[in-house]
């Protein structure tokens, strides 16, 4: 396994590997490895060997009173780990590498930010919108996962791949859990141990609102009510937003038909931490 950390290298790596006629897929990551990760990774494998993981904790998503200084970080548990998945490459570019001095460029979308964690996150999905971009022009990838634990960022990046014309495979790997439900985070390492059961809040209220789907409640209101009450019944919760909406645009939905398509989604702080998670209601019917 090769550890790059300058553009130049990095491109002449890729340009290497498709003058061969080879492909590239590209797992892009903030690090500090968890399981969820590894299941992107080991997809990566699945679809072609040549197998490159970028590991940057992007300063341009985090807001002003966000976790940039405090992410956890432990870069030799990550190389050892990505080493195991018979990663090819890691990419590991320092800030000064990938935010130039005059930087000034930003790639931003119109309408899907403005649902979601881009409320309550402004200038999130233009941070993320814009490093992708510039990983997918350094990695030069033929694939790139990601995972479903972050849905509307998944969504940001298809859409922005389709409006830019990029010719790159967006592949979508399932959320991963705990074994007690809770969707595994680089932040969960941020709470103790009464802070994590009030975390496993997220997921069972996700339980919850299928179970009151499938007893037909059509009435988003009632069911976030409901939801809100029970969220807020766990100590150090608040929530920031509980969504029932179209996965596709994000629009709200208040009147619920059996057939639709649904996402159920949600923040909440518990304590400092932020904690995201999420599902797909009534897809296959
Ligand atoms: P990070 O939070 O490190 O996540 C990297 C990838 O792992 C993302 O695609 C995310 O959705 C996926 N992931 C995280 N937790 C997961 C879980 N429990 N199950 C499955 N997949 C999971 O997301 C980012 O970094 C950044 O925004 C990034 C895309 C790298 C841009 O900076």
């Amino acid at each position: 396994m090769e550890i790059l950390r300058t553009v130049s290298e990095m491109q002449a790596w890729s340009d290497t590997i498709h003058r061969l006629g080879n492909k590239i897929c590209l797992v892009p990551t903030m690090g500090y490895f968890h399981a969820g990760h590894l299941s992107l990774m080991e997809k990566g494998k699945d679809l072609c060997s040549n197998l490159v993981v970028s590991l940057f904790v992007n300063p341009a998503q985090f807001g002003e009173n966000e976790d940039l200084d405090s992410y956890p970080s432990d870069i030799e548990r990550d190389m050892n780990l990505a080493k195991e998945k018979e990663v090819s490459v890691v990419f590991l570019p320092d800030k000064k590498e990938i935010y130039r001095e005059r930087f000034q460029t930003y790639v931003e979308l119109t309408r899907l930010p403005l649902h979601l964690c881009g409320l309550s996150r402004p200038s999130h999905f233009r941070g993320v919108a814009t490093i992708v971009t510039k990983l997918f022009n350094i990695v030069k990838p033929d694939f790139a996962v990601f995972g479903s634990k972050d849905f509307q960022q998944a969504r940001i990046i298809r859409r922005m791949v389709a409006d830019l014309n990029y010719n790159i495979e967006i592949v979508e790997c399932p959320i991963v859990r705990e074994e007690n439900g809770l969707a595994m985070s680089s932040r969960n390492k941020y709470l103790s141990p009464e802070q994590l059961n009030s975390a496993l809040s997220l997921s069972k209220s996700l339980e919850k609102i299928e179970q009151m789907l499938s007893e037909g409640e059509t009435k988003a209101s009632a069911i976030k009510q409901e939801i809100e009450d029970y969220i807020k019944s766990f100590p150090f919760t608040k929530i920031d937003y509980i969504s029932l909406c179209d996965p596709v645009t994000l629009d709200e939905i208040e009147s619920i038909k059996t057939s639709q398509p649904l996402l159920a989604a949600m923040a909440v702080y518990v304590g400092s931490t932020r904690l995201i998670d999420n599902r797909v209601i009534n897809s296959a019917q």
